[in-house]
């Protein structure tokens, strides 16, 4: 039987500090958005290194490169794996490249760190972690809201039953994007499910195992990608999930727990730093976790550090992100696909 311990105050997060974490050099594999706020972050936060940046196009490494004071710009992804200055990959291209692009460090010697989603399908998924276990290299996908400290206290609260029988979980991700954005375009695994949906997706999973059951629904682009979709899921202990996302402007973006004896409120924007709520089911009692939610997603460090420990450690996975956690994400994926396509 479940026996809740009503929280007094809220636990604290047992994530180290990032800057105390063992300093790796780094390579980053494309130079776009993203990979400015990583290095960004790095820079701010840690004591990793940037050593090494490649793009397909050797003007845009070395204007990233001189922006963010990195030593050393390649043309190529390959010229990235291959340096014998970068300990582990940040692979920072668009959704279509990442297995690909994660093999190739691997193969190549190095550790990895992979943008969300890990791959665009489960299969993929599965052969990334193969080569992982092959080659004895640490391999994780950067879904960096797994990292936060507040992702730490939430699995607290759990672990503690401070909701009483879990219910239900709830979360929703929508933003505007301009016309020219990679999300609209199928040739790069566009639409919002791996970009955006991915974030309640993975939290959902992480915390209650993969669906006993699904249904999705899901409208079309006229550019051929999926523009919305809408997914409600079961799970091991009558736990009962949804969530929807959209490309076409913003959602509440917050992520909502139910239990018998409390709810938890991950507030807006739930897949970066911020704030979350714990109210105990009458209302009466409320505890606040209190955290400035980040600018810019700066926060992108967290993942890093994380690796850079592992790999000091001489470990291939981390327990905030496993492999098997992000290949069971996909496989549901490949499940909304299947009936929204
Ligand atoms: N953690 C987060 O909060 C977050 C936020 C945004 C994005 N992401 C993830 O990061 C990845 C990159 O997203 P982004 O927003 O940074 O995209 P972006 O600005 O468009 O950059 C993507 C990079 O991919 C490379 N690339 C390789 N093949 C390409 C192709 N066929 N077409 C276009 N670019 C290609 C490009 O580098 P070169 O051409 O210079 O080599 C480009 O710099 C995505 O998988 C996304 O899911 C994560």
């Amino acid at each position: 039987m479940l026996v809740m311990t009503p929280p007094t105050t809220l636990p604290a997060s047992r994530v180290p500090d990032p800057r105390q974490a063992p300093p790796l050099r780094w390579g980053v594999m494309g130079p776009g958005w993203i990979a400015s706020r990583f290095v960004g972050a790095l820079q701010k936060h840690t004591a990793q290194q940037v050593t090494a940046v490649g793009s397909r196009d050797l003007a845009r490494a070395a204007s990233f490169a001189q922006q963010w004071g990195v030593d050393v710009a390649v043309e190529g992804y390959e010229a990235v794996a291959e340096r014998p200055d970068v300990d582990v990959v940040y692979v920072a291209t668009t959704h279509d490249t990442h297995a690909d692009l994660a093999i190739l460090a691997m193969e190549s010697g190095k550790h990895v760190l992979v943008e969300k989603p890990l791959a665009t399908n489960a299969g993929d998924a599965r052969k990334i972690a193969e080569v992982a276990v092959a080659t004895d290299r640490y391999c994780a996908e950067a879904l960096w809201t797994l990292y936060l400290p507040k992702w730490d206290v939430l699995r607290q609260l759990l672990d503690d039953c401070a909701l009483g029988r879990l219910r239900s979980i709830s979360g929703e991700y929508g933003e505007h994007f301009t016309g020219d954005h990679r999300i609209f375009d199928p040739a790069l695994a566009g639409g919002p499910l791996l970009d955006l949906g991915i974030y309640p997706l993975s939290m959902i999973t992480s915390l209650v195992g993969p669906p006993t059951t699904l249904t999705a629904s899901g409208t079309a682009h006229p550019t051929g990608v999926t523009g919305q979709v809408a997914v409600t899921m079961t799970h091991d202990d009558d736990v009962l999930s949804s969530f929807w996302t959209t490309m076409y402007g913003a959602a509440r973006n917050d992520l909502r727990l139910v239990g018998d004896d409390a709810v938890l409120v991950v507030e807006p924007v739930h897949n970066g730093p911020g704030p979350m709520t714990w109210s105990s089911a009458d209302g009466s009692r409320v505890l606040a976790y209190e955290e400035p939610s980040a600018l810019h997603v700066d926060g992108l460090h967290f993942q890093a550090a994380e690796a850079a420990r592992r790999i000091a450690a001489g470990e291939r996975e981390t327990p905030m992100r496993p492999l098997s956690d992000s290949i069971v994400a996909l496989e549901a994926v490949d499940a909304i696909v299947a009936v929204t396509s």
